[in-house]
């Protein structure tokens, strides 16, 4: 892990299909669980400022529920519109009962 690697959450605090924006980070991030593998991403959808976690996680993808954009969360690029531009993902690691993302440097 990198030096600028931050706590999101414990390993229990989210069920298969959950997710929740991370304290503390200058930009806005989301952790979330979809099957049984965690994923870190920009929390703001691209198409007009929303926070992705209000929507639905499911099979690697999330879906933004004011409009219905999708995007991959292995790459952050768009899986359907409106949205046109990717967003950011984060690795993600889980030591412990803790679950890190690494931002970049
Ligand atoms: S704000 Fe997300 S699809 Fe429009």
């Amino acid at each position: 892990m990198n030096p600028n690697t931050v706590r999101a959450c414990a390993v229990d605090s989210l069920k298969d299909g959950e997710m929740q924006p991370v304290a503390g980070t200058v930009d806005p991030i989301g952790i979330g669980k979809a099957g049984g593998e965690w994923f870190a991403f920009e929390n703001n959808c691209t198409h007009d400022d929303f926070p992705l976690t209000e929507g639905v996680i499911e099979d690697a993808e999330i879906e933004c529920p004011l409009h219905g954009a999708r995007y991959c969360l292995r790459t952050g690029k768009v899986r359907a519109v409106p949205a046109t531009c990717s967003i950011r993902v984060y690795p993600v690691h889980v030591v412990g009962g803790d679950v890190f993302i690494e931002l970049p440097t």
